[in-house]
């Protein structure tokens, strides 16, 4: 944990594991010219922190592979016309059922990268591709000027229609009467950031003590500055984990972005700082890298371990009332706090503290209890 986290509003969900049993097949041979490449990772123009793309794997009939012809059986290369050497690191994940992906994080921008894909040393499908001009890293700061041809470099679906719902209760905004109202009104007892984003430049005003989490934020809009010129705007975050605009009428109602909402409040709800960070570090910290839990899904559906899982701390009652459920069944149930924080540790109710398990150990279990936010 980077800094304190106010209590959560969490709800104990039921996850089930998607990862079902898949149909198996074995023996195929892939064919380079058969086997399909695709993904955004083939153009020169989306910038992300890592580039990513899929192979799947066809045999000489055309018939796909469903189980893995084995990690090593594709070979993938950057190759610079320039440069020698090129400061890009190459991940092939093998997904385990005939396709893989494949990612690339790079450390410095190169021009008309060559992308070769190689299958016993010969070409697959449409190998070696080329990404004419500039292909930028992560960290350049090389915004494209004009955001609708950023949004058709990235393929972004003409609109988000849930975006869409929650904007429409603000038909119009006035900042100076939200730089007035919102700090009063939630200013003192919960946590918020205003950002003002001028002339590309990201500038930040914070209330409330707890303020750790603004990082996230701050980093999604920098990466953003670095990727597509933004327009003057600003707007209030809410950093904690439940919904503040609880007002009904749709009169003197404040826009606020949250990580959270529900259909009484009305927040604009954006991607979480979970799922923004995740992206920012692909390739980086495991632990929040999710792309890389494609090729670490545990063993096959049918030899997971069926008992429910689940760790983490105290920060809500139905937690407490789950632990107590477990020392019941301990036949169905495997669920134990991490640490305790909110509440007072009783031993004797909720059992000793344990250790933490390694991110990839929850994909042993085929049901975990998994918390979201609303
Ligand atoms: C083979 O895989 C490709 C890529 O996932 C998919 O588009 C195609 O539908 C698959 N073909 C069959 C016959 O399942
Ligand atoms: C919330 O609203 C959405 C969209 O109108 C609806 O699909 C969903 O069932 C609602 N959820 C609850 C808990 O009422
Ligand atoms: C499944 O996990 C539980 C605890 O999480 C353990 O007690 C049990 O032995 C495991 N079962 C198998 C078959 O490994």
């Amino acid at each position: 944990m980077l800094s304190f986290r106010p209590l959560p509003c969490l709800l104990l969900h039921l996850f089930l594991d998607l990862l079902g049993p898949e149909g198996s097949q074995t023996g195929s041979v892939p064919s380079a010219v058969k086997t399909l490449v695709w993904g955004p990772g083939l153009e020169a123009d989306p910038v992300l922190p890592a580039r990513f793309f899929f192979i799947q794997a066809v045999d000489s009939s055309g018939t796909n592979l469903t189980t893995s012809p084995g990690e090593k059986t594709f070979e993938v290369k950057m190759v610079s016309p320039t440069e020698q050497f090129v400061r890009i690191w190459i991940q092939v994940l093998d997904r385990q059922d005939g396709s893989f992906l494949v990612r690339y994080r790079m450390y410095a921008t190169y021009r008309d990268l060559q992308i070769h894909i190689l299958l016993k040393n010969k070409h697959v499908a449409q190998s070696p591709f080329i990404l004419k001009g500039s292909i930028y890293h992560e960290g350049c700061d090389c915004p494209q000027p004009i955001g609708s041809v950023w949004e058709a470099h990235m393929h972004c679906p003409q609109s988000f229609p849930q975006i869409d719902r929650d904007l429409d209760f603000f038909a119009s905004v006035d900042p100076d009467r939200n730089a007035q109202e919102i700090p009063e009104r939630f200013g003192q007892k919960q946590s918020l950031c205003h950002y003002t984003v001028k002339d590309n430049k990201v500038y930040v005003q914070t209330f409330g003590e707890h303020v750790g989490f603004r990082i996230f934020m701050d980093a999604i809009l920098l990466s953003l500055t670095r990727k597509v010129r933004l327009p003057d705007v600003e707007f209030y975050v809410n950093l904690g984990d439940w919904p503040l605009e609880k007002r009904k009428s749709s009169e003197n109602l404040h826009p606020i972005f949250s990580w959270c909402g529900s259909n009484n409040t009305r927040d604009i709800v954006m991607p979480t700082y979970d799922l923004t960070e995740s992206v920012l570090e692909t390739m980086g910290r495991v632990s929040l890298d999710m792309m890389s839990v494609q090729a670490n899904t545990g063993p096959p559906w049918s030899e997971k371990n069926a008992t429910a899982f689940w760790r983490g701390r105290d920060s809500r009652q139905e937690r407490l009332e789950l632990v107590k459920l477990s020392r019941a069944r301990p036949d169905m149930i495997d669920a134990a706090f991490t640490n305790f924080f909110f509440f007072k540790h009783d031993e004797s109710l909720y059992g000793p503290l344990v250790k933490h398990v390694s991110f990839f150990d929850f994909f042993k279990v085929s049901v975990q209890f998994y918390d979201i936010y609303l």
